[in-house]
């Protein structure tokens, strides 16, 4: 971590509150949890739309694209996880100061770093969806064909079979995306959502 003393930090006149006064709501981050082809991002997609429908200003980070871009210099190896965890963390905290609800979609599978997650971006604004789902049943779903690979040796430390996935100890929301339909899932989330996000309280 970085400890320059002759860093102070910088405070603007315009801040998170004011943001959120102006939107009509609060601003938090979703941290949906689960392992490769649970249905983290098919939810996540869901959750979205459901959102900006009414009206709530919102984003989501997906593992895959921010690998693509801001991460791509990031393995797969466990300390490669978790600096992965770690920026996208501090992401979701400059987003939610900027007024906006995040979806966050990452395997993160270690709790430590989830922990570190929920530090980073305040436990009060941080809501963890444990999106379960069987191993067996997201290998033979395989939709990027990444699980064959893996067994072939040919993806090293593949999370659910050459690395491990610590299960959520206490997640605000337990789904399981093998017995529950899509929108009965997203139901379930933006409940407890709109409870949190205070529309139009502020
Ligand atoms: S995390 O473990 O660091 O949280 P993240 O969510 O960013 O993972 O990215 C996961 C995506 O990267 C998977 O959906 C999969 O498509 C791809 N991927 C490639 N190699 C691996 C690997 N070794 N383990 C897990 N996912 C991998």
């Amino acid at each position: 971590m970085h400890t320059d003393k002759n860093i102070i930090y910088q405070n603007f006149k315009i801040n998170k509150i004011d943001r959120n006064k102006e939107n009509g709501h609060n601003s938090l981050v979703v941290w949906f949890t689960g392992l490769s082809g649970s249905g983290k991002s098919t939810i996540a997609n869901a959750l979205q739309n459901k959102l900006f429908t009414d009206k709530i200003h919102c984003f989501t980070l997906d593992g895959d694209n921010t690998r693509l871009g801001i991460n791509s210099d990031l393995d797969f190896t466990d300390l490669g996880k978790k600096e992965n965890i770690r920026r996208v963390a501090e992401i979701c905290k400059l987003m939610n100061d900027a007024g906006i609800v995040v979806i966050a979609s990452f395997i993160s599978p270690f709790v430590e770093d989830r922990m570190q997650a929920k530090a980073i971006i305040g436990p009060e604004n941080f809501i963890e969806v444990f999106v379960d789902c069987p191993i067996e049943v997201c290998e033979s779903r395989d939709v990027k064909g990444l699980y064959a690979k893996a067994r072939n040796n040919e993806i090293k430390n593949f999370t659910g079979i050459s690395s491990p996935f610590e299960v959520p100890l206490h997640p605000e929301i337990h789904v399981k995306s093998n017995l529950q339909s899509i929108e009965d899932c997203v139901k379930q989330i933006d409940q407890l959502l709109k409870e949190k996000l205070k529309l139009n309280e502020l």
